[in-house]
């Protein structure tokens, strides 16, 4: 049984596995209307659960796009509609019925101690829809449309993330790693990726580049990508925060310093972090990317259901 948890714990030959199915079903797909689904229904008759502990629009639709184009089905559930919490049934009981129940797990949550105690006791596998630690199935996603944009492996590109060490450059750091891309990160100091990502890094003897300038990051960028500042549930001081990050805006004065042929891109929702003149223009790339999550979380759940071919 193969989780979806966090990308430095999948091997690189999978990741590169998933995205070479991804490629080819959504090849496959360009006459095919939304609900129509994929030849011979590989997840016919599979049930995928899907709990959000925080709010979603693109991960919720596009989880659901998925298993549907696959053949298979979904229920979303809200845990505050559930007995696990308030109503005292325990994770344990909980995960038991799941997996009495369906064949697949998708979890958004605020504890990363929840994801790893339900993969303790669930018997079907759990695909990590956010934590406060990573965001694999958007980054996944991300590396496909960037080769998709750009032609060319990942791993020939420059990569930069102007923004907070969240749990999305989490996942891009574990991604540079995987795909060996060149990733350079444009943050305030005090916003720097913690201790024990940058010892991962070191230990998998590959590097990272941390700059303070937003300028200094961009040069010779391939790809931007960007996040909100201030993120879902994040407890801090929200004006102070978006205070700190004033020079970290992307405008076009900031892509002037990129490549010229230089692509925006952003998991959205968006806040203040990127200007309407970088978003709205030619080289934001950002639906492109929120429509490809359906196409790469599709060879996630095959993967994880044991029938990627
Ligand atoms: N990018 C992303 O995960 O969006 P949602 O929070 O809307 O799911
Ligand atoms: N870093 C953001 C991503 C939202 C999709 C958050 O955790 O809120």
């Amino acid at each position: 049984m193969k989780h979806f948890i966090h990308l430095k714990d999948v091997p690189a030959k999978d990741l590169r596995r998933i995205l070479i199915d991804a490629k080819k079903r959504k090849k496959k797909r360009s006459k095919l209307s939304t609900l129509q689904v994929d030849k011979n229904a590989p997840l016919k008759g599979k049930l995928l659960i899907q709990m959000f502990e925080k709010s979603s629009l693109r991960t919720r639709l596009s989880f659901y796009l998925a298993i549907k184009q696959l053949g298979g089905g979904t229920i979303t559930l809200r845990s505050n509609e559930l007995h696990l919490g308030e109503g005292g049934e325990s994770l344990e009981d909980t995960a038991k019925i799941l997996s009495t129940y369906g064949d697949g797990f998708m979890l958004r949550t605020d504890s990363d101690e929840k994801v790893n105690n339900f993969k303790r006791y669930l018997s079907i596998p759990i695909i990590n829809g956010l934590s406060p630690l990573s965001h694999p199935t958007q980054v996944l996603s991300d590396v496909f449309t960037v080769e998709e944009i750009k032609k060319k492996p990942i791993s020939k590109l420059n990569i930069t993330w102007i923004g907070d060490s969240n749990n999305v450059l989490n996942s891009l750091i574990a991604a540079s790693v995987k795909f060996s891309f060149k990733l350079n990160i444009g943050c305030p100091k005090k916003y720097e990726p913690k201790k024990f990502i940058l010892d991962w890094v070191k230990d998998q003897n590959k590097k990272i580049y941390i700059f303070n300038d937003a300028r200094k990051a961009v040069i010779n960028a391939d790809i931007i990508f960007s996040d909100k500042v201030i993120s879902l549930n994040d407890k801090v001081n929200k004006k102070n925060k978006i205070k700190d990050f004033k020079k970290f805006k992307i405008n076009k004065s900031l892509m002037s310093y990129a490549k010229k042929d230089c692509t925006f891109l952003h998991c959205l929702p968006r806040g203040l972090e990127v200007d309407n003149s970088v978003f709205k223009s030619k080289k934001s790339k950002v639906w492109l990317q929120a429509l490809n999550r359906v196409h790469v979380q599709k060879s996630i759940l095959l993967y994880c259901f044991g029938k990627l071919r």
